[in-house]
């Protein structure tokens, strides 16, 4: 079996991120920072960091703010160097993308991640694709689309990130019914999404990167209704499951929910104590917090 380069990912980017409001009025949650940088910054980042040069985001209307955050920005270049901060030129071109390199297509209706992905078919064409969700946001020393790039380099095929989530979380996920558990690798029988309560296949549960092959592209095109009266990406990843195509990965790495308000402050919290120029400050501010908390109770 010959193994196909993964070179393309999709962003799908078109929800309306209602669980944001009032914020979502008028920026998209995508763009929400996170210290400094926006959700998709990144994402992007993560799946440079595999090898992926061609970024395809499927965006809805009022996403505008997202296309310009990753064109040039003379003005703010222009001022920069003319005042010589080059450690904030660097900051900012760090962020360039080469022309070309990303492709948007709407979603013209929300009817589902599903129906998301299979609006980016033309751009992915016949060949193997990553999807990245970006409001999951993993924190890892090796890229977690990296350490999945190095997996499917080896068993190809279908390749969902996964974790063991408690019992009474899986029905907010896609969980894996598992073949065979080999350790960082599972082999899946079967996906099912949002699995009601007590009716979950196990605790592993899909997190939002993935390595696929066109025939998942396919079965999208059925347009088959799924949980939520959605079309759902695992259910048309869960028919490559019969032969035996799809594997469950468990990244190293720490995962934030970043869709929800929780897991935003959890994230924000983490990536502010993992950055060098904060981490002081913030840590003697958490500590006050801690203690100011401790002695009220
Ligand atoms: C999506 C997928 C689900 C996956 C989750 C990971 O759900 O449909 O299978 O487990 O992302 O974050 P959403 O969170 O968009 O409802």
């Amino acid at each position: 079996m010959s193994i196909r380069k993964v070179t393309k990912a999709v962003f799908p980017v078109a929800g309306l991120g209602t669980r944001f409001l009032p914020a979502t009025k008028s920026i998209p949650k995508e763009i929400m920072t996170l210290v400094d940088r926006p959700l998709i910054q990144y994402a992007i980042d993560e799946a440079r960091a595999a090898g992926i040069e061609d970024f395809i985001f499927v965006t809805s209307r009022g996403k505008s703010a997202l296309e310009d955050y990753f064109d040039a920005a003379p003005i703010i270049e222009a001022e920069l160097k003319a005042k010589n901060k080059t450690d904030l030129l660097e900051v900012l071109h760090a962020t360039d993308m080469e022309s070309g390199a990303i492709a948007y297509v709407r979603q013209q209706k929300a009817l589902g991640l599903g129906h998301a992905v299979w609006c980016a078919r033309k751009l992915v064409g016949n060949e193997p694709f990553a999807v990245l969700l970006p409001d999951d946001v993993i924190a890892a020393e090796r890229s977690c689309l990296a350490q999945m790039v190095d997996a499917y380099n080896e068993i190809g095929g279908n390749i969902v990130a996964a974790m063991e989530v408690a019992p009474a979380k899986t029905s907010s996920y896609g969980v894996l019914d598992v073949a065979e558990d080999m350790g960082s690798l599972v082999r899946v029988r079967g996906m099912v999404e949002k699995p009601k309560p007590g009716e979950a296949p196990s605790n592993l549960a899909v997190i939002g990167r993935y390595i696929l092959q066109p025939a998942v592209m396919e079965h999208l095109h059925e347009k088959k209704l799924g949980a939520g009266g959605e079309i759902q990406l695992t259910d048309a990843i869960a028919r490559e499951t019969s032969k035996g195509l799809v594997h469950g990965f468990r990244f190293r790495g720490q995962r934030y929910d970043c869709g929800s308000k929780a897991g935003f402050l959890q994230a924000t919290v983490a990536f502010g104590l993992a950055r060098d120029d904060l981490r002081e400050e913030f840590a003697a501010y958490l500590n006050d917090v801690h203690a100011l908390q401790k002695a009220a109770q």
